[in-house]
């Protein structure tokens, strides 16, 4: 998508440098910072510190780090050492463990002397992949915005709410949550987006950015904020994103979404999730129970960051000094709040019928492995 008039993909290959460029995400929306990767440390720095965040991102991110790992050394050992360095760096999107499994089986095959040429190319095709997903999970969205603005009169909005930043940099391109509505805006249905701040990181500011910049009518507003507009008639859907997604449909994604779906089924307001299938964990069941959830640093909830009127990029504390925070990052709906998943081969009921339906591939290879 385009920043200032440019386009961009969140992470991209520099063939002079022989080095993968990310924007590093920190700054973001006040800042835009590019940042050359160089080494394994960058690379695991960078996915825990959340320079790149979003699992296909992350995912997009650790198969350039097998990349580097196999260029400097292409040996068994070596590269399995790089996959559980690699994998230790995020708990819950599980995009990261699907790209590093996808390249260090493959890479294993090899003579050894064609595994670096291999594992780049592996790479590139990963991150072209996550592209051209988003984009069928866009056309695919866009389908069912398009039956809403039918019932809407005199060129009304379509008005969606979205949690975090599902959007095209936390992905390689499009987005999975936004992609619908970049297709939608661009097929020219008025649409208007609640734009959940999500703390305690406030990615929803992300989501303002990107929507900003694509010229989407939005508005931010604080996480509590949902259920009452859900009330009032003021959400006609909800579009969220998601970091792992069970066989049966339980989907787990930034903490907070489950009281979006609790808020929507008491409220009759569909609720979507954008899917791509690297996202869906077939080896796991029950989310609530199964799926490992990132605790993370209670300073990103006692502080939180922002502009400050020197125009610098700044952190103030909101707790009293000693107050202990609390920082689960992720959260577990259960399927049966999810109106529908929303994949790159179309739309599914969110069970295991439903996923097995569109992916009976995928869904069978994990039976027999
Ligand atoms: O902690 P983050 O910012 O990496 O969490 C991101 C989310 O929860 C997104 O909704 C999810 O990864 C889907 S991104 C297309």
């Amino acid at each position: 998508m385009k920043v200032n008039g440019t386009h961009y993909r969140s992470l991209w290959w520099d063939e002079d440098q022989s080095a993968l460029q990310i924007i590093d995400q920190r700054w973001l929306p006040h800042d835009f910072r590019i940042q050359q990767v160089d080494t394994l440390r960058d690379f695991a720095d960078a996915i825990v510190e959340m320079r790149v965040r979003g699992a296909p991102l992350i995912g997009a991110t650790a198969a350039y780090g097998m990349a580097l790992a196999a260029r400097i050394d292409p040996s068994d050992a070596h590269l399995d050492e790089a996959f559980e360095y690699l994998d230790k760096t995020r708990p819950t999107a599980i995009n990261l463990r699907w790209a590093l499994n996808r390249c260090r089986t493959r890479l294993k095959t090899l003579p050894e002397d064609e595994r670096a040429a291999t594992a780049l190319k592996l790479a590139h095709e990963i991150s072209d992949e996550d592209v051209e997903i988003n984009r069928r999970i866009g056309l695919n969205g866009l389908e069912i915005i398009r039956k809403i603005a039918a019932t809407k009169q005199d060129g009304e909005p379509v008005r969606l709410l979205t949690h975090c930043n599902a959007g095209w940099i936390a992905t390689v391109d499009w987005g999975t949550a936004t992609s619908p509505m970049y297709h939608a805006h661009d097929a020219g249905i008025p649409i208007h987006v609640w734009v959940d701040e999500t703390r305690p990181r406030n990615q929803g500011a992300l989501t303002s950015w990107e929507l900003g910049s694509h010229g989407i009518p939005h508005t931010y507003i604080t996480d509590n904020a949902g259920g009452h507009l859900m009330q009032h008639g003021l959400v006609d859907m909800v579009i969220v994103g998601t970091d792992r997604t069970t066989r049966r449909g339980d989907v787990c994604n930034k903490i907070g979404t489950y009281l979006k779906a609790l808020a929507a089924r008491a409220n009759d307001v569909p609720f979507y999730v954008a899917l791509p299938s690297p996202t869906i964990d077939w080896t796991v069941d029950n989310g609530v129970v199964e799926i490992p959830i990132e605790e993370r640093n209670e300073r990103e909830v006692t502080h939180i960051q922002g502009l400050t009127a020197e125009d610098t990029i700044g952190q103030v504390q909101v707790t009293p000094p000693g107050t202990p925070g609390g920082n689960p990052a992720f959260d577990v709906t259960p399927n049966h709040l999810v109106t529908g998943l929303i994949t790159e081969r179309g739309v599914c009921e969110a069970s295991a019928e439903g996923l097995a339906g569109l992916f009976p591939d995928l869904a069978n290879l994990e039976k027999s492995a």
